[in-house]
């Protein structure tokens, strides 16, 4: 059992102002966060926060950048055993330029040598198949998606945009920011619209989605059929039935939301994997990102799910 994470790893350089110089100028950073990052890394850690055993697959480049942030991986608890060392790539950098008011912006460098490809997946093959959730960014390789996808022994949890159809017909789980769902639905997530696409998506082999809407709040929608979730080690069956949630955003300011939908499908995840109805998972997933957006960047910081008795 445990979770598997397949997807990015970066170091993080988080530069906080009062709002980004113009051209030719320079401006003064108030606050500077030198951190692990990078979406899968930040999966990863949340579910280690969460107390759910977590093994990352993901891309360092093999430099003293790589050992720093697979050392500090280490310390969260992740299993970094099958995260490849690329030689002769840098480790991938993401700069985040945050600006008062929440604005962000990233300056990525991804090289092509830190994306997973199908072989970096596909060692990793024992490991998939043991685990009790895998989760996999959609931001990779499709080929390595659809390795990770047909390797993955447990409950499988996509996140991003979905680009292939076909992917849905393996996956349990699709979570996808605003735009990402957006391109998805063809039209802007809106609840009634995400209500009236959410059948066809079900039937494709989804069994839960969670899309953030593009007027706020996440939505979350699942079909029952699964009395017994063959994820879980427990021997009461859940029925889930059929079902919506609408789970307006946790109360607070956000001052960066970063890390928001990372933090949400950690947390989504480990209530699943312990049992927890969907309607329940919704509400920690969304009450975790809540907690992520009120600091700058996206290391969230998470603390173990309480059971209900
Ligand atoms: N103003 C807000 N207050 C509380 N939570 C928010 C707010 N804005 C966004 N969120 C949460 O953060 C999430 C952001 O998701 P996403 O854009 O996918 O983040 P990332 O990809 O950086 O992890 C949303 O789904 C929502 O749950
Ligand atoms: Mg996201």
């Amino acid at each position: 059992m445990g979770a598997v994470v397949v997807g990015q790893l970066a170091r993080d350089l988080v530069m906080v102002m009062e709002r980004l110089p113009d051209v030719h100028a320079s401006g003064a950073v108030r606050q500077r966060l030198e951190q692990l990052g990078g979406k899968g890394a930040n999966q990863a850690v949340g579910l280690s926060q969460l107390g759910v055993a977590t093994a990352l697959v993901a891309v360092a480049g093999d430099d003293p950048v790589g050992d720093a942030l697979l050392a500090r991986a280490a310390l969260d608890g992740i299993d970094v055993t099958h995260v490849v060392r690329r030689p002769g790539t840098a480790t991938g950098l993401i700069v985040e330029a945050l600006e008062d008011g929440g604005r962000w912006r990233y300056l990525e460098h991804l090289p092509q040598g830190v994306l997973l490809t199908e072989a970096d997946v596909r060692a990793a093959e024992d490991v998939l198949r043991a685990a009790g959730a895998v989760l996999v960014q959609l931001q990779q390789p499709l080929d390595a998606v659809r390795a990770a996808v047909e390797l993955s022994g447990g409950l499988t949890v996509l996140d991003g945009a979905v680009t292939d159809r076909s992917l849905l017909h393996g996956a349990d789980v699709l979570r996808a920011d605003a735009h990402e769902a957006e391109l998805l639905l063809g039209v802007p997530a809106r609840e009634k619209d995400v209500l009236a696409a959410a059948p066809a998506l079900l039937d494709a082999g989804l069994r839960l989605l969670a899309f953030a809407l593009a007027d706020g709040g996440d939505l979350f929608v699942w079909r029952d059929g699964h009395e017994r979730a063959p994820w879980r080690d427990s021997h009461e069956p859940v029925p889930w039935r059929d079902g919506h949630e609408l789970v307006p955003h946790a109360a607070g300011e956000a001052v960066d939301t970063t890390g928001g939908g990372d933090a949400l499908t950690a947390a989504l995840t480990a209530a699943l994997l312990d049992g927890a109805t969907p309607r329940e998972a919704a509400r920690e997933a969304v009450a975790a990102a809540g907690r992520v957006v009120t600091h700058a960047g996206g290391r969230p910081g998470l603390t173990p799910r309480r059971r209900s008795a």
